[in-house]
């Protein structure tokens, strides 16, 4: 990754020049704004945009990271692994994972304007239907439901069909997507020799293996199809590269980049419901100050930052809250817990096809020849994401596997797993052999069982908190892997592949349940997705941490909303799941914050005031303070 370090200062990509991006809490202009967002990441930038709409209400947008303009692997397609462990990302691991050999697994997140949208690996969809439906039923809110929401695909989407691809309607559904929204997003723009083998495949194997006409979701995720991809002329599309971008212009929205928020600050009272409308934050190179929001803070911090920010605040299980010594001010039990997410294991192959990635990833030159292509007009590998196809499947109802739990899906129309596929060698953990091409076919597990949790290391808000997702830690979900590795094998075997797949490589080839066992235990990675660490719950539930409405319960003026809120894994890469939840979200709060009538108006400007002044009077003698 010297190599893209190096070409960075070569890339110039304006962002609309009127942004007027703060990179220190003591150059704002002013202290007190109507909503305070912490975390400009992919849920964070939709509401900043929605917000901002009305240019009565001003909005404050913070960012831990640094902007993410220049950066040339957050622009640069294929180049995005190169964040991993770079100034943008937040450098998490995971507890050693007892259900992958004790491996410690590297935990990235992105820490710069667009958050995890501008570190992505661009798969984009929206959701089975059967995961807003199931949404809506544990939540008792029928606007989770697909029928509501799916008006948010065409809000969000802006799908851009591929000029130079022949029959691209035959690669997805025009119908099922928006040409009019924010997000700029396409089908795989370099055409590899594998593509026509596995559309092949899908039509030899049709009864097991269909055709999906639209990866996307839906009511028919189903099937083995084209990825949709948020990149657009050879560009990725992020939060920031979009819904903020489109607002920058707006005087009334503040972004603040190269600040953290250390915790939030508690203001007083609505009836016994303690009001959380001030936040502690700290810039590079300054000392922590204070924020308030007169009508909301929302937590936009991710499935990691989020409950941490919540524990830190005193929002979280007493007994863990009293163990660093920060006194509870909400006790909910569910904070960081029933984290979920999923499970990836790659299949390796020797193949005889000419045209894989495999060189190009070990040969610098090869790279930097790559990248100069992509700087010439935004074309070739590296204009692409490193997935063309995928598929998803249910296990047979009569299968065994039942017998180990209820069926762990979403509903009928959701799939168990998936089978992503890339022409290169694709490991974070076994190195590429010094010779041969290769081809992966990746299965992940869908919907787990297994549960994990993130805590507290301490009650130091610079400290990493600890993650321990406890992958694989159910029989389920082990034998969910193994029954997905032999139906994968049948598709790998169609006829269509003899003359271009060799044979297993690098020891994926072992067929006995041990063997696969070892194999899944050593080379299992997680995709990135978790959700689950603030959890919507239904009304009267003794877990959960929001409301189907995304206040954090027993609190006021305090909302989450990001990928944390959903209660379980959705059914499909979760970056679409996260925007659609922002836009419901934003709605939510635009729709509750129409003053009514004239009354509503005055007691809007009465409690705001109350609160905002008792923060202001409460900063002589904070009774919570951060010890550094
Ligand atoms: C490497 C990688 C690959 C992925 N690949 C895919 C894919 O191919 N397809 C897909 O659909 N999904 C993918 N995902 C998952 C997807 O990107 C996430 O589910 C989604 O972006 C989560 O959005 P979010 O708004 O919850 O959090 P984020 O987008 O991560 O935003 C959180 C933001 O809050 C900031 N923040 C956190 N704490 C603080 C704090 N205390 N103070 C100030 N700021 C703070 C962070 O820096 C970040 O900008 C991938 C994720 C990663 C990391
Ligand atoms: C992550 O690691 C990189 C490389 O060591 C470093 O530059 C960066 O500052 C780290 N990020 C954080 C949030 O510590
Ligand atoms: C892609 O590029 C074309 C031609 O340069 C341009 O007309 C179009 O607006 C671009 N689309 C997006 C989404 O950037
Ligand atoms: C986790 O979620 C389940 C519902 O899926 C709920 O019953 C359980 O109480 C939750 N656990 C915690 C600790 O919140
Ligand atoms: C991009 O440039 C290459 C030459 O480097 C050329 O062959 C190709 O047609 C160009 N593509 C587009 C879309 O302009
Ligand atoms: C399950 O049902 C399928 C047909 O739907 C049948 O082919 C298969 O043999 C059955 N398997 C078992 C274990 O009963």
């Amino acid at each position: 990754m010297h190599l893209v370090r190096c070409s960075i200062g070569l890339l110039l990509l304006a962002w609309s020049a009127n942004a007027i991006v703060y990179k220190t809490f003591g150059a704002l202009p002013q202290i007190s704004f109507d909503y305070v967002i912490v975390g400009a990441g992919t849920a964070g930038n939709v509401l900043a945009n929605r917000l901002t709409e009305n240019s009565a209400v001003n909005v404050l947008v913070i960012e831990a990271g640094p902007s993410d303009e220049d950066v040339l692997p957050a622009i640069a397609p294929l180049l995005a692994p190169g964040l991993a462990n770079s100034p943008y990302d937040w450098n998490y691991t995971t507890l050693p994972q007892e259900g992958m050999n004790n491996r410690i697994i590297p935990y990235n997140r992105g820490r710069l304007l667009g958050g995890s949208s501008s570190a992505n690996y661009f798969v984009h969809q929206s959701g089975s239907s059967d995961d807003y439906d199931k949404l809506a039923s544990i939540t008792g809110d029928r606007g989770w439901s697909w029928t509501n929401m799916r008006r948010y695909v065409y809000e969000h989407e802006n799908f851009v069909k591929p000029s130079h691809v022949e029959n691209a309607e035959k690669r997805y559904v025009p119908e099922e997507h928006g040409n009019l929204g924010m997000l700029p997003i396409s089908l795989p723009s370099n055409p590899v020799a594998l593509d026509d083998l596995v559309i092949s495949a899908t039509r030899e194997l049709s009864d097991k293996f269909p055709y999906n006409p639209d990866t996307s979701g839906g009511t028919n995720l189903l099937g083995i199809g084209w990825v949709q991809q948020s990149i657009a002329n050879g560009t990725r599309s992020s939060s920031s590269t979009t819904y903020l971008r489109s607002a920058n212009a707006r005087p009334n929205l503040f972004i603040l980049i190269e600040t953290q928020a250390l915790k939030l600050l508690p203001t007083g009272y609505s009836g016994v419901k303690p009001a959380f409308r001030g936040v502690l934050l700290s810039s590079e190179n300054s000392t922590p100050g204070y924020v308030f929001a007169t009508r909301e803070v929302i937590l936009s911090a991710g499935t990691i930052g989020t409950p941490q920010l919540l524990l830190l605040s005193g929002i979280g299980p007493q007994k863990d809250l009293e163990r660093h010594g920060i006194r509870t001010i909400v006790d909910k039990p569910s904070v960081g817990r029933n984290f979920s997410d999923h499970v990836l294991v790659p299949y390796w192959y020797d193949t005889k096809g000419l045209d894989t990635l495999d060189d190009t990833f070990r040969q610098p030159a090869l790279m930097q020849a790559a990248i100069g292509k992509w700087m010439d007009n935004r074309t070739g590998v590296i204009a692409n994401g490193g997935v063309n196809q995928m598929g998803f499947f249910r296990f047979q109802p009569n299968s065994s596997i039942f017998d180990l739990t209820l069926d762990p899906a979403s509903g009928p129309k959701a799939p168990h797993w998936q089978m992503l596929i890339s022409n290169f060698w694709n490991s974070r953990y076994v190195p590429i052999p010094n010779e041969g091409r290769f081809i992966t076919f990746c299965t992940t597990l869908i919907s787990p069982v297994s549960r994990g949790i993130v805590e507290l290391a301490s009650s130091n808000p610079l400290d990493k908190p600890i993650i321990d997702p406890r992958y694989l830690t159910n029989d389920y979900d082990k034998q969910a892997l193994r029954d997905a590795a032999r139906t994968m094998r049948k598709f790998a075997s169609a006829k269509v592949f003899s003359d271009y797949i060799i044979s297993p490589a690098g020891g994926s080839a072992g067929e006995t349940d041990e063997a696969l066992d070892d194999h899944i235990q050593n080379t299992a990675d997680m995709v990135f997705h978790a959700v689950g660490t603030s959890s919507m719950s239904p009304e009267n539930a003794n877990w959960g941490v929001v409301d189907s409405t995304l206040r954090v319960k027993g609190t006021d003026g305090l909302r989450v909303i990001d990928a944390s809120v959903w209660p379980f894994v959705p059914s499909v890469h979760t970056q679409g799941p996260t925007y659609l939840v922002a836009l419901r979200g934003a709605d939510i709060i635009l729709e509750e914050h129409k003053p009514k009538t004239w009354s509503d108006f005055l007691l809007y400007v009465r409690t705001t005031w109350s609160s905002c002044s008792s923060a202001l009077w409460r900063l002589g003698g904070l009774d919570n303070r951060v010890e550094f």
